[in-house]
């Protein structure tokens, strides 16, 4: 796992963009996967930016969505088929035919996730994958208490994070309850993930899954096992890191050519 703490989330978009846009000149038909929420965003504004100023294309590449809300009426303006449309496929030159997302509104919901999986091993599986991290350590909508190898299948939110995503919402109650992710073990079949994680709220969160033990009490520390997981926070994110020290120290000695 290499640690990368950095002064805000300006710095954080442009390096996770720094390792797509070489991701995908080196390899122009790449698989993307999406996350949602507002820890990606300032990711979306780099790509979105250097799609209109530097020519940065993605019209062979394939993006997979991580995660969606069950029981959102198709076009709800908050469902990640939505937010992602907004936020990535609309801002950049990518084929909309290439953008997937699990089907939250599927009537068999469980053959929906087989199909999920299915078509993103057919797309030659995720080469660089985008995650936040949530308050209580979920990645992708992974609760505490997910099995570490988990596919892509429908689960039951938390009340709190039911309530950390209620400011998407007009209010608590309009928050779904059920949700459809992929699992851990789909995740951890990345080639490459980068986890972006920014603000005093996510502190707890990230030394616990950075430096504490591997449990399905907190998702996101399966990562440990990833041989190529990319962890970028900000001041206050890293705030209860005890190794902060030696992270700077090995990023401010390493290589330019290693990338990320
Ligand atoms: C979203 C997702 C979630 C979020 C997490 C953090 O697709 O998979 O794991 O990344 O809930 O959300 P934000 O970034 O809004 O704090």
């Amino acid at each position: 796992m290499e640690v990368i703490i950095l002064p805000s989330s300006k710095e954080i978009g442009v390096l996770a963009a720094d390792a797509i846009e070489e991701l995908v000149r080196r390899k122009p038909g790449a698989v993307l996967g999406l996350a949602t929420g507002s820890s990606p965003l300032p990711i979306y504004d780099e790509l979105a930016r250097r799609h209109d100023e530097d020519g940065l294309s993605f019209t062979q590449a394939h993006g997979f969505a991580l995660d969606e809300y069950v029981g959102l009426p198709l076009g709800h303006h908050e469902s990640y088929r939505e937010v992602i449309r907004r936020e990535f496929t609309n801002r950049m030159d990518i084929a909309a035919a290439n953008v997937h997302g699990p089907d939250g509104t599927a009537a068999d919901i469980l053959a929906a996730c087989d199909a999920y999986e299915e078509a993103i091993k057919a797309a030659g599986g995720v080469d660089l994958q985008i995650l936040g991290v949530g308050t209580n350590g979920h990645i992708g909508f992974n609760e505490p208490g997910s099995s570490l190898a988990s596919r892509t299948r429908i689960k039951t939110l938390q009340e709190q994070t039911r309530t950390d995503n209620a400011r998407f919402f007009d209010s608590l109650e309009d928050v779904p309850h059920h949700v459809v992710t992929q699992g851990l073990g789909t995740i951890m079949d990345a080639r490459h993930v980068v986890l972006v994680a920014s603000g005093a709220g996510k502190a707890q969160a990230v030394r616990d899954f950075i430096e504490g033990p591997v449990t399905a009490s907190c998702p996101a520390s399966v990562l440990q096992f990833h041989p190529h997981a990319t962890i970028l926070v900000d001041e206050a994110a890293a705030a209860e890191l005890t190794m902060a020290a030696q992270y700077r120290q090995t990023y401010s000695s390493k290589p330019a050519w290693q990338g990320l």
